[in-house]
């Protein structure tokens, strides 16, 4: 330690630096931690930002940033944060100065930008963008860090090349989807005329047009009229502007939004009617009420009939107001059945509307039939002569949207609790039980909530978290939920169970006895024993075609975000299997014909750098590939999420997927 004092003492007095004696020693500690911020060990670098955090100088803060050079981690991220968070105000000096320069180092400026507080990040917004435009293709944090960020003036400047088309058409949706977030998150508007996104409605690339509507429903500065959202939400040919145009009517007061919503109650596509319907019942659920009852006539789809009913449920008070409306029969099964579905879902027990749907339904009435005995009896023949691998196929079906709620082996719905061991643990008698009459006991932890919002919501889950000041709540759809406390009126524990009762009275007796032979195999050694990790169990599916190669898009399967279209989402079965079955099933049935490959894939990751074996069992067709490149043996891994992609030729398809790999951890989000 003593030499780097010597030198840099000597160096800086040479510049022509007055030195005080504790200057001198914080610069022998810079010098010795310039070279532990680079050292290969993360443990290390990562002491090293620690130390630098305590040295409050803008050159400290430069130094702990160079760290972004390497690979980061969890732990290194935090500790940088930290580090940035305690030497903000040196590094701002020192970009104010020009001392530190933002050219060449953007990585290193976004990062210390998210770690500032806001109006920190303003006043370095303001110095950084200047008078400057930024890229047309809107290259670089600076269009997303404006938004989170920003005052008015920087969010006028973005709105400004927006409006003049200084942008490429995504770059263009970004940065007005940026302002958006910026008047409705933190109620800061772009300086200029709110007016003139008016002429974005007209781009011609959809992704515009959604993000313009989307700003100027936040903005307020145009009547229903001039945003044209009838023909919006009813014509517009892209999906996304259709729906920006709905969420933009649901925001708008009742008077303004009525009319041309119940203009698009009778659209020639049942999906706009129903979304319309939908919307309509959300903002005036009394006017609405005849044209729902003419939506549920037309509704046999069961799961579109659910999505309707959950929309539909979720205004306060609506289950009272539906009620009388229900008429005395001529209801399809399928809306009637979804309908009471929901109604018992979610902590919720809207009893009377469950009844006089049963009546328009002509189904047959309650769970209260189940008695003692019953449950016994189903039981008993569950033990004997259940099939289980049939029994897994009838859990996994998407009406009893069972996989929506319960997980196994971790992968699954996280509202109801893990089943990956409940045949081990409970008797066939109670798990009979707590399917038929879910409310009868209800298991400890998974009492649910149920919140009115002062803005006419009523919303029920499972407590994921809590702070001061927001509450987020796990919904029967397995969907997060947001919920600020200030927007909370009311809060109740749900005394009934927030799995709906009645879920399996359409299933005939043969598919019950098995699904239960199923549940009760769960956890006991041999093939639905979902305990062991190590194992791919979520995977997507997808056919790689002629075009993508044509068109050099063949990338697309490293790029594609799982949530993309093109992949179509399948789990494995308990044990590990993807069968073949399973994949014909989740996909089209021209799933094996006329394309290149099939792809199936799935990610994985590492918490330190990792030699990884994989074992793939596919046909001798199957090729492995990991983030782009064929594997024949073990792979190199650095910290982080790495996509796994099995090619298929899809000439031999194999009657089964399995992967398998100890060193490496399968994600099942
Ligand atoms: C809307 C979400 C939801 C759906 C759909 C759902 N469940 Fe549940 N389930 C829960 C919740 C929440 C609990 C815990 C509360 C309780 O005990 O009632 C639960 C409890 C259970 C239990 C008792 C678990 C225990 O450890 O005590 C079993 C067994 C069960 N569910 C099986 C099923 C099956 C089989 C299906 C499909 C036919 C299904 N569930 C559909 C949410 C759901």
């Amino acid at each position: 330690m003593i030499r780097p004092l010597v030198c840099a003492t000597l160096v800086l007095s040479l510049a022509g630096f007055p030195l005080e004696a504790a200057d001198a020693r914080d610069a022998a500690r810079l010098a010795a931690l310039e070279r532990l911020v680079h050292d290969p060990q993360p443990k290390v670098r990562l002491e090293a930002l620690r130390s630098l955090g305590r040295i409050q100088d803008a050159r400290s803060a430069a130094l702990a940033l160079e760290v972004l050079d390497q690979p980061m981690d969890p732990a290194l991220d935090y500790a940088l944060w930290l580090t940035i968070n305690e030497l903000a105000e040196p590094w701002i000096a020192a970009l104010e100065s020009g001392a530190w320069k933002a050219e060449g180092h953007e990585k290193q400026l976004a990062f210390a930008l998210k770690s500032l507080k806001p109006e920190q990040v303003s006043r370095v917004l303001g110095r950084v963008l200047n008078e400057r435009k930024l890229a047309r293709d809107g290259s670089g944090p600076w269009i997303e860090l404006v938004g989170e960020a920003g005052g008015a003036k920087e969010l006028g400047a973005l709105y400004r090349q927006a409006l003049e088309g200084g942008f490429d058409p995504a770059a263009a949706a970004r940065a007005l989807t940026s302002l958006d977030n910026a008047v409705r998150n933190r109620k800061t508007r772009p300086d200029g005329d709110p007016k003139a996104v008016r002429t974005l409605l007209d781009s011609t690339a959809p992704e515009v047009r959604a993000a313009a509507l989307r700003l100027a429903g936040s903005l307020k500065s145009l009547g229903a009229a001039e945003l044209r959202l009838d023909a919006f939400a009813g014509t517009d040919a892209a999906e996304t502007v259709r729906n920006a145009a709905f969420d933009v009517l649901r925001s708008l007061p009742a008077a303004e939004a009525g009319p041309v919503l119940s203009k698009l109650a009778s659209a020639p596509d049942p999906t706009i009617r129903t979304r319309a319907v939908a919307t309509w019942a959300a903002i005036d659920l009394s006017a609405a009420g005849p044209a729902v009852v003419t939506v549920l006539k037309s509704l046999d789809d069961e799961d579109r009939a659910v999505a309707f009913w959950r929309s539909l449920l979720a205004v306060k008070g609506a289950a009272k107001s539906l009620t009388p409306l229900m008429p005395e029969s001529g209801l399809p099964a399928a809306a009637a059945r979804a309908g009471m579905r929901a109604a018992r879902e979610g902590g919720r027990s809207d009893v009377d509307l469950a009844a006089a749907l049963a009546k328009a339904g002509g189904i047959a009435a309650d769970a209260q039939a189940f008695t003692g005995q019953w449950i016994k009896d189903l039981a008993a023949k569950a033990v004997a002569s259940g099939d289980p691998n049939r029994g897994e196929m009838v859990y996994r079906r998407t009406e009893l949207a069972c996989v929506t709620c319960h997980a196994i082996g971790g992968a699954g719905g996280r509202v109801g609790p893990d089943m990956t061991s409940i045949g081990a643990s409970a008797q066939p008698d109670y798990l009979v039980e707590s399917v038929l009459k879910p409310d009868a006991k209800i298991k400890e932890g998974y009492h649910g909530v149920i919140v009115e919002t002062k803005d006419g919501q009523t919303v029920s889950g499972t407590v994921v978290r809590e702070s001061g000041t927001e509450l987020v709540l796990r919904s029967p759809a397995n969907q997060e939920l947001v919920l600020p406390k200030s927007n909370i009126e009311h809060r109740t524990t749900a005394t009934a169970s927030l799995m709906p009762g009645g879920l399996l009275d359409s299933l005939p007796e043969a598919d019950q006895v098995d699904l239960f032979a199923f549940l009760s195999r769960l956890g006991k050694p041999g093939d639905f024993d979902a305990s062991r990790g190590g194992i791919a169990r979520r995977w997507r599916l997808a056919n790689l075609v002629h075009t993508d190669v044509q068109n050099g898009k063949e990338d697309w399967m490293w790029k594609a975000a799982p949530a993309d279209r093109r992949w179509t989402d399948i789990l494995s079965r308990v044990n590990g299997d993807l069968t073949r079955a399973l994949m014909e099933g989740g996909t089209r049935a021209d799933f094996w014909t006329a394309k290149l490959a099939v792809l199936a894939m799935t990610e994985v990751t590492t918490a330190t750098p990792t030699r990884a074996t994989f074992s793939l069992q596919a046909g001798a067709a199957a090729e492995l590939w990991v983030d782009g490149a064929k594997v024949t043996g073990p792979v190199d891994l650095a910290p982080g999420t790495h996509r796994v992609i099995v090619r298929i030729d899809p000439t031999k398809a194999p009657e089964k997927i399995r992967l398998e790999s100890k060193d490496v951890s399968f994600r099942l989000d």
